[in-house]
């Protein structure tokens, strides 16, 4: 596991899309795991910016968005769709065709829709590269606590945390949706390597509890310690909770010496 602790939400945003820009650049045909929320935005503005200025060329790059709200139809401006092309798609060259997100407007054949997004996974050869935000409650992809730590994609209904965070994306008169479909903690394991990126004094618990804490279903980020490849990105304030703050600044230090493709 590699923490890398930046000054701020910017910065963080620079290093993520930093690391995913060089993954594409050593395999055009990244198969690339995508999440949404308030955290990714710099990630995303910054992969805008190389693709823009630096040819930065997403042209054979395959795309996996981790779920969506059930209920919502792409065009919902709350959608994750609606996210993803607001923030992403509209402004670089993945085509249409490589984009991959979890419809939120089927409606029954839950199951059998599931087993689908995972077999397109299976398919196109597995995620190389999987980026996460996490949740106050631990949250990775939508898989609330208590999820099952092999659990894959399906539907899951939102805790009340969840909910009431989201609640101020959303019009007073407007019904925030309950349930989503999301990748499972057993799927997200199976990516190659994974880049966590969180922000803010409200997920300092979450990433101590995720990094340091006990493998537990009720912190569902807490998986990720069974991962051979994890990268986590976060500011002064999401890691203020670390007990082991200069160990993991000297493993930095030691890894940009002795393996820095890592970084
Ligand atoms: C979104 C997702 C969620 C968010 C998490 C953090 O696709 O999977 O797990 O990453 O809720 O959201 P923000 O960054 O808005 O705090």
């Amino acid at each position: 596991m590699l923490l890398v602790l930046k000054h701020n939400e910017d910065d963080l945003g620079r290093e993520a899309a930093r690391i995913v820009g060089n993954a594409v650049r050593r395999r055009a045909a990244l198969r690339l795991g995508l999440a949404t929320g308030s955290t990714t935005l710099g990630m995303y503005k910054e992969l805008v910016r190389l693709h823009r200025e630096e040819a930065l060329d997403f042209s054979h790059v395959l795309t996996f968005n981790l779920d969506e709200y059930l209920g919502l139809s792409a065009s919902h401006p709350q959608s994750f769709h609606c996210f993803m092309h607001t923030h992403f798609f509209a402004h670089v060259n993945i085509p249409a065709a490589n984009i991959h997100i979890p419809d939120g407007s089927i409606q029954g054949n839950y199951d059998q829709y599931c087993r689908s997004y995972e077999e397109a996974i299976r398919d196109a050869g597995g995620i190389d590269l999987q980026i996460l935000g996490i949740g106050r409650n631990g949250h990775i992809g939508f898989n609330e606590p208590t999820s099952s730590l092999g659990s894959r994609t399906r539907l899951k209904v939102l805790s009340q945390e969840t909910i009431d965070d989201n609640r101020k994306f959303f019009g007073p008169a407007e019904e925030i949706p309950q349930c989503a479909i999301t990748m499972g903690i057993g799927t997200i394991l199976e990516a190659k390597r994974i880049l966590l990126v969180a922000s803010g004094e409200s997920k300092a618990a979450a990433i101590a509890n995720a990094i340091e804490g006990p493998i537990t279903a009720s912190v569902t980020a807490s998986a990720l310690q069974l991962h051979p490849d994890v990268t986590f990105i976060v500011d002064q304030a999401a890691g203020s909770r670390l007990q082991q703050q200069e160990y993991y600044r000297r493993v930095l230090e030691m890894t940009a010496v002795l393996t820095p493709d890592r970084l």
